[in-house]
């Protein structure tokens, strides 16, 4: 049985995890041994910490199978983070650290410019979300679950719209992203930005 529910503390290795695995290839892996905890670090502790109660986690009988991470002000959860999360951890990861893996030289460049929403995007699409599953979650209606789910409680809450980027060659998530009500707002480098009216 699976079950959804706010993350707890406890579940933060979990999280982390489901984004190593879901973030990394195995040839990726292989390549150079990344750190277990930097990618989750980046991507999923961040909201952990700023808004459990608009994430979710599923979790099944072998741990957490995978999450939505969200906030509903994306430019407040920016400017915590700038303050807050990340100057500790641009201390303890330097990227001129020899011993760093190629992937992780590349997370820790994320400490100096983290990741960031276009800010065009804000007044219509202020939150934001993410989304991974393991392999033995997908498939079975979640992701349509989680997502329905928070743009409800967004909608409740007075949010406008919710964001997401995902990466250009990241078909699957586009097509899949497009069928539950999302459309292409802009595009830079390696990033399809998509977004979803909460009213609609
Ligand atoms: C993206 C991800 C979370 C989706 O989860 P999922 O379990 O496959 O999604 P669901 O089973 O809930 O599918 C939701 C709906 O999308 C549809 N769908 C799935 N793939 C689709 C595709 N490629 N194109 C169009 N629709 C698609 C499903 O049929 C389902 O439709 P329905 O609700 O009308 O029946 C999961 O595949 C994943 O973790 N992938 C790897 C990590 C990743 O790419 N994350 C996103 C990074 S931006």
């Amino acid at each position: 049985m699976s079950t959804i529910r706010a993350p707890r503390f406890a579940d933060t290795a979990g999280v982390y995890r489901v984004c190593f695995e879901t973030g990394f290839t195995p040839e990726r892996i292989a390549e150079g041994r990344p750190s277990p905890e930097l990618l989750g670090q980046v991507w999923a502790g961040p909201y952990l910490a700023f808004a459990p109660e608009w994430c979710r986690v599923v979790v099944d009988t072998h741990g957490v199978a995978g999450y939505l991470l969200g906030v509903p002000s994306t430019g407040a959860f920016e400017r915590w983070a700038a303050t807050s999360w990340w100057p500790p951890l641009r201390a303890e990861h330097r990227i001129d650290d020899p011993a760093l893996s190629p992937a992780d030289r590349e997370t820790a460049a994320l400490l100096v410019t983290p990741p960031a929403s276009p800010p065009a995007l804000l007044g219509a699409f202020p939150a934001h979300l993410h989304i991974d599953f393991l392999d033995r979650l997908r498939g079975r209606g979640f992701a349509r679950t989680l997502i329905d789910d928070l743009v409800e409680r967004l909608r409740s809450a007075g949010v406008p719209g919710v964001h997401l980027g995902v990466g250009r060659d990241n078909t699957n998530a586009i097509g899949l992203y497009t069928h539950l009500g999302f459309a292409e707002l802009q595009r830079d480098d390696g990033t399809v930005w998509m977004g979803r009216p909460t009213t609609s």
